[in-house]
């Protein structure tokens, strides 16, 4: 694994978009893995930036985003498609049908984990993947467990990402109990990944990633054994790291 010391959230998120604008430079039909959650925020509008003054093309660009919340449509602005509108593919010339986005209101929710699972043949395998990291080190919406799951599935949020991200709703209670995420696999099999972490709420989450076992009590400590991370941090978020 890379690890890159940001010196500032900004310094963060520009060293982040530098990585990924380059991989679209070199790659204009590139697929990219998304992800939402307010790490990777300064890194969308460095990416917005870029686009706004001619520096980036997303025209032949498409993306797979890790997750989203069961039982949330994209008009809910809790929803990670939203999110992605709002913060990325609204600003820059993506053609938003070849987005992708799990479809949190689809009845047959195995249907739709089985379809989405599907795109990382399809349209992938993905070129660049963009991480954040939970305080309970999942990626994407893999919760601690028992074992690595590797295909897209539904999961029961534990009550420690419910309260994490319970501050970005007006009420706890209203946080989805349940979300779709892609498994280990389209993670895995993305070219690169690179993962942005700051803050110190991040810094137990990143020792465990980096040097812990291979567990799926930890589950981004599997990217150990992919061949290509970078890890972009602050100070705060690598201070458990020697
Ligand atoms: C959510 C997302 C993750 C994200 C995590 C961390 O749970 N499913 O993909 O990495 O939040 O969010 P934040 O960056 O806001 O700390």
């Amino acid at each position: 694994m890379k690890i890159i010391h940001a010196e500032s959230y900004d310094d963060l998120s520009r060293k982040a978009a530098e990585i990924i604008a380059a991989q679209i430079k070199s790659k204009p039909d590139s697929v990219l893995g998304l992800a939402t959650g307010s790490s990777p925020v300064g890194t969308y509008k460095e990416l917005v930036k870029m686009y706004e003054s001619g520096e980036l093309d997303f025209s032949r660009i498409s993306s797979i985003n890790l997750d989203e919340y069961v039982g949330l449509d994209g008009t809910s602005d809790q929803s990670y498609r939203f999110f992605m509108n709002d913060n990325l593919f609204d600003h820059v010339n993506i053609d938003k049908s070849n987005t992708n986005v799990p479809n949190g209101k689809a009845e047959d929710r195995d249907a739709e984990c089985s379809r989405y699972n599907a795109l990382r043949s399809e349209i992938g395998p993905i070129d660049m993947q963009l991480l954040g990291i939970g305080e309970n080190v999942h990626i994407g919406f893999n919760e601690p467990s028992d074992e690595f799951i590797y295909e897209t599935h539904v999961v029961t949020l534990t009550d420690s990402t419910i309260m994490a991200n319970s501050r970005l709703f007006a009420d706890p209670a209203d946080v989805p109990r349940y979300a779709m995420t892609v498994g280990m696999e389209t993670i895995m099999t993305a070219k690169k990944v690179l993962l942005v972490a700051n803050g110190a709420k991040k810094a137990q989450a990143l020792r465990d990633t980096v040097s812990g076992p291979v567990t799926p009590r930890v589950p981004a400590s599997i990217l150990q054994q992919h061949p290509d991370v970078t890890i972009i941090a602050d100070a705060e978020a690598l201070s458990l790291i020697k």
